[in-house]
């Protein structure tokens, strides 16, 4: 199989492991890809939203498997794009059409969706322009902290909890009048706040059946103890103590299976990665978000606790036979500690020259901004190096990821010291 992976963090660095591991894979290709992913597969430059691009490629490469890493182009309709064009429609998609990847495009959708097919979740009301005044008086009475939610993608930033209203309030109205996010904070979802654990299960389907992967917990924010802005994420584990046993039970029957059986009964087309946000509230279960690809970091974890051949699976996919699929889990832990530049998530400087690679021994090295230059590698962006690391219990593993978190340098590098620290 000739496959293509589009995408360029952490997350694709060790899905293109993964992929390269596999005795079905031929050739990888990797768009952009970094300084990481070229010791798995061949960097290629091409945009991950120029479709054209792409199709010349595919057919030019015999490309088999296109793997869309994040939610850009599969929001974007990459999967309609490709099964609507004769000379493409055979090749295969892990991720799904426009209208399935509206779960996470559109936060009001994916609300709808789950009230149809009650799945529990955060009560929740929808404005835009046209009830905007009632918005504010709805404001006014929500019980605090308050959610909002701009309905569309934002970059992991469209999301403000507040519990002062005129902040709220502020927000609101410059999320719809002002298109704080452009279109995406057209219309707003206000959501009732939800206290609890956050972790992230992820099943993979192919639309009639599904299974699940490795579930993990990821890191959030930028400061230790959980504190300061939001990230794209500062570090996760595998496995997740609390999720298991009955509280996973419960994900299964009330949110993995009426999610699965909902996008069939509507005709939505989804063969991919379901990932579920989710936050245990005494024991029971919500979702708090949906995406339509895997996480990062999450994937840094997962990526190595599962041990069935990746290209396989999504064979199996195509042909919806994922119930032959037994996921087989590595019996050992796995976290990842993300090294950042400084001043991430906030303005940082890149073109920092990296060096100690070469000594770090245990650990697998997921690159996400990363670049290669001259046989030298330097920064390229906010979250640079993902270090995963196995052990026998969390606690060993994340010894291990900062052993040699410490012996990797860059001007500026910074990582959280307690990732796992609940555990
Ligand atoms: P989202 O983009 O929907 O995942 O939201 C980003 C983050 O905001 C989540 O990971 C949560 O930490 C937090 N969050 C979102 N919705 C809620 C909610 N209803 N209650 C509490 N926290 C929330
Ligand atoms: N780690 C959260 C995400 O990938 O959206």
């Amino acid at each position: 199989m000739n496959i293509l992976l589009l995408g360029s963090g952490g997350r694709e660095s060790a899905i293109s492991w993964k992929l390269s591991q596999s005795p079905l894979c031929s050739q990888l290709f990797i768009a952009p890809g970094n300084a990481g992913t070229a010791a798995f597969g061949t960097n290629v430059v091409l945009g991950i939203n120029d479709f054209e691009a792409i199709k010349i490629f595919c057919i030019s490469h015999k490309i088999d498997i296109l793997f869309p890493g994040s939610e850009e182009p599969l929001v974007n309709g990459i999967y309609d794009f490709f099964k609507n064009d004769p000379d493409l429609k055979h090749i295969i998609i892990p991720g799904p059409s426009k209208e399935g990847a509206q779960l996470e495009g559109s936060k009001a959708f994916s609300k709808k969706f789950m009230q149809r097919h009650q799945i529990p979740t955060a009560g929740y009301a929808e404005f835009d322009e046209h009830n905007f005044e009632l918005g504010l008086q709805y404001l006014d009475h929500h019980s605090t902290p308050i959610v909002l939610k701009a309905d569309g993608l934002a970059a992991g930033k469209g999301v403000v909890i507040t519990s002062d209203k005129d902040e709220a309030k502020e927000v609101f109205t410059s999320m719809i009048k002002e298109a704080q996010f452009g279109d995406a904070s057209k219309t707003v979802v206000v959501e009732q706040f939800l206290t609890g654990i956050e972790c992230s299960v992820f099943a993979f389907t192919d639309g009639e059946h599904y299974v699940i992967l490795p579930e993990a917990k990821d890191y959030k924010r930028i400061g230790e103890g959980d504190t300061g802005p939001n990230t794209g994420g500062m570090g996760a584990i595998s496995p997740v103590p609390f999720v298991q046993g009955d509280f996973m039970q419960k994900v299964i029957r009330k949110i993995i299976e009426p999610t699965v059986s909902g996008l069939k009964s509507e005709g939505i087309l989804y063969q991919g990665f379901i990932f579920f946000g989710l936050i245990n509230v005494g024991g029971e279960p919500y979702v708090i978000e949906y995406n339509c690809r895997m996480g990062d970091p999450e994937t840094e974890v997962v990526m190595p606790r599962l041990e069935n051949d990746l290209v396989a699976m999504i064979l199996k996919m195509n042909e919806q036979k994922l119930n032959e699929v037994i996921v087989q889990h590595n019996p050992k832990a796995a976290c990842t500690v993300m090294l950042v530049s400084g001043g991430y998530p906030g303005d940082y400087e890149k073109n920092k020259l990296i060096t100690g690679l070469a000594h770090v021994s245990n650990s697998i090295l997921f690159h996400a901004g990363t670049i290669k230059k001259d046989n030298n590698v330097f920064t390229a962006g906010g979250r640079v190096i993902a270090v995963t690391s196995y052990g026998e219990n969390i606690k060993e593993a994340l010894e291990i990821s900062y052993a040699n978190a410490a012996l990797i340098n860059f001007e500026g590098k910074y990582f959280r010291t307690d990732i796992g620290f609940e555990f």
